[in-house]
């Protein structure tokens, strides 16, 4: 399975893609964690991209796809967090092409900004598993030790900028994919468990058959 996770930023890319990894043992592949993992260890790439990751910002499209080229290998994974952008989509194609591999499936993770918000302000994530949580929604259970810290770009005003860059470049790309029946939209509002389960009946659907009900929104 070779799997691309879309949708704004909270609507639960990586914890689903966290999840699905866990079950289907798929590779998770997620590029904000690679641009965190550069920032944290002082790589000189880390020094050229953090104020980019601070302000919410889109990392430069050849540093981000540097990054990721190692990680895109013909075995399965789930992708979260590229492409943000058409230049981006048609990057990612010609990579895979390069490798002989094709995608099977893109799922839009769909749900309204207002919510959106009140997961990010509520995220944490812990040191010691790296694993994401939620103080409300998604409490760390006992046997993770923490410490819990949250995302330096979790602030209001870096939360709106990301939306704002995710509805004016990334949420036109459900046209790109939709076009080749390879997309399909999730609602995450829901049960951490009741979303995973209709991300994984989206996979299976047939891409020749329009799934009841489908919608691609955007502009145009
Ligand atoms: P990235 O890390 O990809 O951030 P993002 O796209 O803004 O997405 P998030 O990680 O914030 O959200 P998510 O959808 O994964 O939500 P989560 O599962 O955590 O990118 C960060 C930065 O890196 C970018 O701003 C940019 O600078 C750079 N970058 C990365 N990729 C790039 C690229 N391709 N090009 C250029 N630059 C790039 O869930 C959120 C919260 O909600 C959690 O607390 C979770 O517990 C909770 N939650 C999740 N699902 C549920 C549910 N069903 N019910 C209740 N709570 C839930």
């Amino acid at each position: 399975m070779r799997l691309l996770l879309l949708g704004p930023p909270g609507s639960g890319k990586g914890t689903q893609a966290q999840r699905l990894a866990a079950m289907t043992g798929a590779r998770h592949i997620a590029t904000g964690d690679l641009v965190r993992a550069e920032i944290g260890a002082g790589t000189e790439l880390g020094r050229r991209i953090k104020d980019y990751n601070d302000r919410g910002d889109l990392v430069p499209d050849e540093l981000i796809l540097g990054l990721v080229r190692p990680y895109l290998t013909k075995g399965s994974w789930i992708l979260d967090g590229l492409p943000r952008d058409e230049a981006q989509a048609r990057a990612l194609d010609e990579m895979l092409k390069e490798m002989g591999v094709g995608l099977d499936r893109v799922i839009v993770l769909v749900m309204p900004d207002d919510a959106l918000i009140m997961r990010l302000l509520g995220r944490v994530q812990s040191v010691a598993t790296a694993k994401t949580y939620h103080v409300t929604y998604d409490p760390p259970p006992q046997d993770d030790p923490g410490p819990f810290v949250r995302r330096a770009d979790d602030t209001p005003e870096d939360v709106r900028r990301r939306l704002e860059i995710y509805h004016a470049e990334t949420e036109p790309l459900q046209r790109y994919y939709a076009g080749r029946g390879l997309l399909r939209q999730v609602n995450t509002r829901g049960p951490i468990d009741t979303v995973a389960a209709a991300i994984l009946q989206a996979v299976d659907d047939d891409p020749a058959r329009p799934t009841p009900g489908h919608r691609v929104k955007g502009p145009g």
